[in-house]
């Protein structure tokens, strides 16, 4: 089959598409033709070998992907050949077929577009699994969102509002700020040219923000930090900026402030199959939900671009150009 092979950890300019062999169908297996696969900020890590987990060399990289189900190993009930999936993989996606095991595979409602689906997968994941389970976020509170028109920027927004949040969206520019506040934001901050702290703060009646979304990390993270209520709670996403910020206690102390890691990763694919299996009702009801929010509009995925496989680079550039708004695909069929 089609697809590109991650030989050593270096640049994912040096990617190209080759001919592998079909990936082996595992124990409780699932197997997949992919119609579209996405890109994200970190396959570029994870494709140099910066990202916390390293896959085993050489791998096909790719964590998410949206198919049809051709093949199912004994004992699987998720799905059924000829089903419409969404899957979340360790890696594997950047090819014409993909396997994972069945605890990760989520078949799609009838009537939703697919790419729609993709999106809905790790950005909207996350963005759902940061503010319900660990940012604990409460009708009428106020979230800030960082990077609030990238891929789990805007999905986070959107999530927000759903939740009953008013939520504040900044951006690093009008046009970016423009998308926040068309997916529910009833406020914007462009820090490219306002201060995020003092405007955050204005903009919650001076007291600060209940709770901050940041997957941008560096100068930004600092900023939000101040700018955030007593008892608030700051959700550490990812340093898209490239520095991962450090935080002096007594921050966290003077106004009881709690900071939440989120890694979607720990409750789907990069974690050992006892681990999906015991978050799998979890993650199973959160699709189910933000399914449903998909096809009744309250959410509406952002395709940005769409790439045939053979110009992944040229996508992962735009990714990274910070020129995207929503999430780039690669599209496979
Ligand atoms: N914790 C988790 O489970 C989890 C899950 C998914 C993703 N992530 C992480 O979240 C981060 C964002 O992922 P994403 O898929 O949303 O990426 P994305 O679509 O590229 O969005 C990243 C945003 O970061 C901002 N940014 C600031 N400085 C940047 C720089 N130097 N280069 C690129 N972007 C910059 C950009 O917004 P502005 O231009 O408006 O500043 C951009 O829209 C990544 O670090 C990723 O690894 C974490």
């Amino acid at each position: 089959m089609k697809a590109i092979l991650c030989r050593e950890y270096a640049p994912y300019t040096q990617l190209r598409v080759e001919e592998v062999p079909r990936p082996a169908l595992p124990a409780r297996g699932v197997r997949i033709a992919v119609d579209y696969s996405s890109i994200s900020f970190a396959t570029s890590l994870v494709v140099s070998g910066k990202y916390q987990r390293k896959p085993p060399l050489p791998f096909v990289p790719g964590t998410e992907v949206v198919g049809t189900v051709t093949e199912i190993a004994e004992g699987v009930t998720a799905c059924k050949p000829g089903d419409q999936v969404l899957a979340i993989l360790d890696w594997g996606g950047f090819a014409e077929e993909a396997c994972t095991t069945e605890h990760t595979v989520y078949k799609l409602p009838k009537g939703i577009d697919a790419t729609h689906a993709l999106h809905a997968g790790v950005s909207y994941g996350t963005a759902y699994g940061a503010l319900a389970w660990r940012g604990h976020i409460a009708r009428g509170e106020t979230l800030l969102v960082l990077g609030a028109a990238g891929g789990v920027g805007l999905a986070a927004v959107e999530i927000g509002v759903a939740m009953g949040a008013r939520v504040i969206g900044a951006a690093s520019s009008a046009a970016k700020c423009a998308v926040a506040r068309e997916h529910g934001a009833a406020e914007t901050i462009d820090y490219s040219r306002e201060d995020l702290r003092e405007r955050a703060k204005a903009l919650s009646g001076g007291r600060g923000v209940d709770v901050v979304f940041d997957p941008v990390g560096g100068d930004l993270f600092d900023a939000a930090l101040r700018a955030i209520a007593m008892e608030g709670r700051m959700l550490t996403i990812g340093y898209a900026s490239g520095r991962i910020p450090s935080i002096a206690a007594n921050i966290l102390l003077v106004k009881d402030l709690t900071v939440a890691g989120f890694n979607f990763g720990a409750y789907v694919g990069w974690s050992p199959v006892d681990e999906r299996a015991r978050f799998e009702p979890q993650t199973r009801a959160m699709y189910e939900r933000i399914f449903a929010w998909v096809l009744d509009g309250t959410l509406r995925p952002v395709v940005s671009d769409l790439f045939p496989l053979e110009r992944y680079v040229e996508a992962q550039d735009l990714v990274l150009s910070r020129k995207s708004m929503g999430k780039v695909l690669l599209k496979l069929r």
